[in-house]
């Protein structure tokens, strides 16, 4: 930015872009979107040929690396990482005094930004080596706690990792297995997920991602920032969204209904959660890799009702010129809410499951951002609207 003023009195010339429409706030090498023809890649390597090839432990290991491991090196990455998946006893005593109703978002939130107490050493992140430690940490600790908000929420003894388990399997363990029975996830629920977590790992600088670089450009610990960047996340019109669009799905409740609702979004009276997007002008990929693997969960668990809710909005929608015009297509939130709910999980669960993958790609931003000699401590300016110099007026003069 250059900002030109001509005297002392003259305020200059400044770029007002509110939402940041059109200001790139740093310059990344992890995450490439082309919007207009719905184009998703990590470190060059498409979102497609990754959920078809890879694993969410690999990804994470690319977006943070920047290059895809050799089999030693991601040996290496797995098993360093598990070596801290349980948590302190004293996060667990701290997470029992949510009430038994609390949002399990607030939770994670929370929660997160506590580990930064039991990490002091984390607020060195000019250290490199530390600061892969603390990532590692995150990565593996982030699952352990969003279970153990789910097991509050029932009511139900929290589940221990275990590292004999991939990295997904031992999340779906610590949700759904009861006490000290046996359980395996079924082979097919794993995949789906790990796709899933593949799909949400990065999205470049979307809100949530902003969060974690602004927070971290003023070199708090990550923890901290982290806790920032998932109450970001919280908010409906971000990672809220899918949870959002499940209340709609119910809210609308029959396909009969569908038109009288599109009607009515029309009229400004709501959005159809789940659409539309800041950047992708057209069909965001990663919905339709999720639409895929919706199928795949579906054939084992059966058909969610809301799905033909979702199938008919989804139709009218890409036929009415109210979306067309606007460049509305399904984002990644409109249909795995519904890949969710059939695995089991209740809706406020849905941004926990979005908060946990987005947090290799939240740390892969971070590193970057520590490690780019350009960087500076995020500090926008703003064009002030408000009154001219004034005289300061007593309370007994004040009308
Ligand atoms: N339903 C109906 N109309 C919409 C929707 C929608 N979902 N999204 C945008 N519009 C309309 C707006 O009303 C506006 O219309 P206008 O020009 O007549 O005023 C126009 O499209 C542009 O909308 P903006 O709000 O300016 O678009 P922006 O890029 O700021 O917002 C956003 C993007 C927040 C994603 C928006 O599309 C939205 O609210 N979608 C629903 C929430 C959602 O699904 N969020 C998840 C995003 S993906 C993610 O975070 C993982």
């Amino acid at each position: 930015l250059r900002q030109i003023k001509v005297n002392d009195d003259d305020f200059g010339l400044m770029t007002y872009d509110p939402g940041y429409v059109n200001t790139a706030s740093t310059r990344s090498s992890i995450t490439y979107i082309d919007g207009g023809k719905g184009i998703l890649r990590y470190r060059g390597y498409p979102i497609e040929q990754l959920a078809e090839e890879s694993t969410f432990v690999e990804v994470a290991y690319l977006l943070l690396h920047g290059e895809l491991p050799t089999e030693t090196q991601l040996n290496e990455w797995e098993y360093e990482t598990k070596q801290h998946t349980v948590v302190h006893e004293n996060i667990k005593r701290q997470m029992e005094a949510f009430r038994y109703d609390a949002h399990p978002m607030g939770m994670l939130t929370s929660t997160v930004a506590a580990l930064s107490t039991f990490y002091p050493e984390a607020k060195n992140v000019k250290d490199p080596a530390n600061r892969m430690l603390q990532i590692r940490r995150l990565i593996a600790k982030v699952p352990t706690i969003a279970a153990f908000t789910y097991r509050h929420s029932l009511g139900h003894p929290y589940t221990y990792p275990n590292n004999e388990l991939s990295y997904t399997a031992n999340f779906l363990s610590m949700m759904f297995k009861m006490s000290d029975n046996f359980y395996e996830p079924h082979p097919a629920l794993v995949r789906a997920l790990d796709v899933l977590f593949i799909l949400h790992a990065d999205h470049e600088q979307n809100c949530s991602t902003s969060t974690m670089r602004a927070i971290g450009s003023s070199h708090a610990d990550p923890y901290s920032a982290l806790a920032g960047s998932a109450a970001a996340l919280y908010g409906p019109l971000h990672g809220g969204a899918n949870e959002a669009v499940l209340r709609m799905l119910t809210q609308i409740g029959d396909v009969k209904n569908v038109p009288d609702f599109i009607s009515r979004v029309k009229n400004g009276e709501g959005r159809l959660m789940g659409f539309g997007h800041r950047v992708y002008k057209n069909y965001d990929p990663r919905a339709r890799i999720i639409k895929q693997v919706a199928d795949e969960v579906f054939d084992l668990v059966g058909r969610n009702p809301l799905l033909d809710i979702a199938l008919e909005l989804e139709r009218i929608a890409l036929e009415d010129d109210y979306f067309v015009s606007r460049r509305l297509y399904p984002n990644v939130d409109f249909y795995s809410g519904l890949i969710y709910q059939a695995m089991g999980l209740p809706v406020t669960m849905f941004p926990v499951m979005f908060a946990i993958p987005r947090t290799a790609g939240w740390l892969a931003q971070w590193n970057e951002m520590l490690e780019d000699p350009d960087q500076r401590i995020a500090r926008p300016r703003q064009i002030y609207t408000g009154s001219d110099e004034r005289e300061y007026v007593h309370l007994a003069h004040r009308r």
